[in-house]
Parts: C-alpha cells; structure tokens; sequence
C-alpha cells in the first residue's frame, strides 16, 4: 500500500501533511518498533521542514514520553504544546493521541491506556499507538493488557500489512507475562521468522526461557541471533542483562560480570533503564558474594547524577536507584531515595503515588534492611509483598530480584522453614539450575 497524505500505511487516517512527512513518519515509526536507529531524531528535521505535522508532534512527545524520565518533561510539554496549538488541523484520532500524550504527561498512565484504547477500538492498525500503551502496560505491570491489548486488535492485521511482525513480538511479551509459556516462545519465533530484526520478539523469547530456567537454549538463542538484536540497537543493552541472567542461572558469575563491564554499562550513562538493569544484575551479584570491585560506587555516581531530579518520578527507578547505593554502603543516599518515596506516596496525585504506597515503599525498605543487615525486616517486608509487587511495574524477571533477595535474606536470618519453602518455589518455577543448588547448599549445609 502507497502512503498518501490522508492515510498512513496501516491505513489509518493522518491529517494533511507534506508527503515526505508521513513517509518519515513511517522511518520513524520502524525506529521505535525496531529499536535500530532514533525515531525522535528523525522526526525533528521532518518537523523543521513541515512544522504542522502534527501526528510528528505527537510522535517525538510520545516516543520520548515512554523513556519514564523527568529529565525529558520539558520538551515534551513543548511537543504536546504545539501540537494542541494545531487541534483545528487535527483529525479526532490526532486530537485523541494529544490528549493521551497529556495524560501520561501528567502522570495519570492508567487513563492515558484508556485513551490509546479508545483509539485503538477505531483504528487497531494504530501502530504507533498500541505500542506506547504496550510500553505503558509494562510500566504498570498490567500483564492481561500486555496480552490483551495487543489481542484485541489482532484480527485486524494480517502478514501483509507493514509492521505486522512487531505486533505478534508485542504479542509474544504479553502472552509470556500472563504465563502462556508454549504459546509465546512459538509467536515470538514466528514474528522474527517475518522480521528477525526484532529486538522486542528477541526478548519476548528470552523471557520464556529465563523463566523456565533454560538457561543453556537462551545463551544458544541469544549467541546465534547477536548480530539481529545487538548492533546499533538501543534496546541491546537489556538483552545482553537477560544473557548475564543466564549467565547467573549457570553459576558462571564470571560471564555474567564480563557481560557487566563489556555489553551492559561499558561507560557512563544517564538512562535509568539501563542503569537499573546494571543496579539489577549487581545486586543478584552480590547476593552470590560476587566482589564487584569498585562498579558499586560508580554506577551510584552515575544514580546521583540524576536523583535530585527524577527521586520520585517512577517507584521502579527508585528502588533500583536505592539499591544501587545500598550496593555502594551510601546508605545516606538510599535513605533520602526511600523519603521521596514516601513523600510520593503521600502527596502526589500521580499513578506513581499508588506504586510508591503498595510496592515502592516496602521494597525500598526491605533494601534498606538488607544493607543494614537486618534480614529479619527483610523477610518481612518482602514476604507478603511478591504478590502485588507488578503493581510498580517490570517484569516477572525483573521482579525476582524481589523473590532471590527473600530467599537470601531469610537463609542470613536463620529462617530455614521459610527458606525451604522459597527454594521449592522456584524448583517447581524452573527445573533444579545450578543457582537453585547454591541456595539449596546453603539452607541444607
Ligand atoms: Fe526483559
């Protein structure tokens, strides 16, 4: 189908707009889809050349808006600002994703997905839009729309519409976080039999595997597809943390700590989302009695470069921020992350207070404990907690930080009942690995 300046070319209406736009729009749009190359780049020079092109606006807000930080708010507002300024030029759609992009800018990420579905119940070849609610169902931990979401407007696409491939890989993310293990290793293997180059159905795979502890098939998957996920993609860096997960699953802590240095925070960085996976894998690292050498301090330097601007903007970050200086004995810096959780909790209208109140607070503190070594708050925090920590987001892989940080805490305590109960958990979640015969030695020695 040729693009035209009334339709995209999902066929879903666009207001006019310089041809040139749309087509950009279409880069951009495999950009973000993809995570090979700058989709907000792109549409910056289309937007200096044909600054009415509103869904542009609406892209570089959105795309940036989905980065989860605070640092990024100005411009955002500025995009939104604009295109609100174009609403008499705007098609209902544009006018529904501006006001999307608003809501999510005022912190209010549950109505945002409601908006984008009600975009997406009229055009569910929105691409663009499915994609930012899928993106915010992961903030939210919300795994039924992860999968149902997406599933709701499946019958709409078919193989040969552009973009189709990225739907099933969303597909797959969504399938694996509801547990649907078999049905989502096979979609996810049937988007990249479309389109390999797909960092997102990559790693819906990945999930399959970590969570079924095959570690040595996820090595194998990851090993033979590099060169399809991991040049010049910016979501590489969370594949290579899924690989040292592996890694850790094996007991080679060295790999995993080579992986660290070379793939996952091989210099200086400012993006949360890879500094918490970094502050993720550290942590798992140093539960082994891995010496992590002097990596704690300096990723805390790199989190203290950005608190006193984002504490409190996303609970996810924050615990991730906060263990990161409980890793580094900064214990000062944790308790200050940990008050502006609960200043959160307690004042903010935002979505992010309920994730600060239910999850945030006790998870932060729980951390907390464990860097003052007093596993028996640990344990206490965080036993009844797992069943509704998704509600501050990630995933089920990133969430057993929370479940491997229980299990030690509770070994450390003396609570070896607990502990036994924890390990037969994860023996039944994933076959006996050589990380589960570690804890075992431990609460059995
Ligand atoms: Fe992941």
């Amino acid at each position: 189908m040729s693009v035209n300046s009334q339709h995209d070319a999902r066929e879903v209406p666009v207001s006019a707009c310089e041809p040139q736009s749309l087509e950009d729009f279409e880069t951009a749009l495999v950009r973000f889809h993809s995570y090979f190359g700058d989709p907000v780049e792109t549409l910056e020079a289309t937007l200096n050349n044909d600054p009415e092109f509103v869904l542009g606006h609406i892209f570089v807000a959105s795309a940036m808006l989905i980065m989860g930080e605070r640092q990024y708010i100005s411009a955002i507002r500025n995009s939104i600002e604009r295109a609100e300024a174009l609403s008499t030029k705007s098609n209902e759609r544009e006018k529904m994703l501006v006001h999307a992009a608003r809501q999510w800018m005022e912190g209010r990420w549950d109505r945002a997905c409601e908006t984008w579905d009600r975009v997406l119940t009229d055009h569910p070849r929105d691409a663009m839009a499915l994609q930012l609610a899928h993106l915010t169902d992961f903030f939210r931990g919300d795994a039924l729309n992860l999968r149902d979401r997406v599933g709701r407007t499946l019958t709409h696409w078919h193989r040969d519409i552009p973009g189709y491939s990225y739907i099933q890989g969303m597909y797959a993310f969504g399938l694996e976080e509801c547990n649907q293990h078999k049905i989502a290793e096979e979609t996810g293997y049937y988007a990249l039999s479309i389109e390999p180059r797909d960092g997102w159905a990559v790693h819906a795979i990945a999930h399959v595997l970590e969570m079924q502890g095959r570690y040595d098939e996820g090595i194998t998957m990851y090993t033979e597809r590099v060169n399809d996920w991991a040049p010049g993609n910016g979501f590489a860096f969370h594949n290579w943390w899924h690989l040292a997960l592996y890694y850790m699953e094996r007991d080679d802590f060295n790999g995993a700590l080579g992986l660290y240095d070379s793939r996952i925070l091989p210099e200086p960085c400012d993006l949360s989302s890879q500094l918490l996976d970094a502050s993720a894998l550290l942590w798992r690292l140093m539960l082994q009695g891995v010496d992590t050498g002097s990596r704690w301090n300096e990723l805390a330097d790199m989190w203290a470069r950005k608190t006193e601007l984002e504490n409190g903007y996303y609970a996810f970050n924050d615990f991730h921020a906060l263990i990161a200086f409980v890793g580094a004995g900064r214990l000062s810096n944790a308790r200050e992350i940990l008050a502006a959780v609960e200043n959160t909790a307690e004042h903010s209208t935002r979505l992010n207070a309920m994730m600060s109140r239910d999850v945030g607070i006790p998870a932060c503190r729980a951390m907390l404990a464990f860097g003052e070594k007093r596993y028996d708050e640990t344990v206490s925090c965080l036993v009844n907690l797992r069943p509704i920590a998704n509600r501050f987001g990630g995933s089920h892989a990133q969430r057993d930080i929370l479940s491997q940080t229980l299990l030690d805490a509770a070994i450390r305590d003396g609570q070896l009942a607990l502990a036994s109960n924890l390990l037969s958990e994860r023996k039944c979640n994933k076959p006996m690995t050589p990380l589960s015969k570690l804890y075992e030695a431990r609460i059995y020695h």
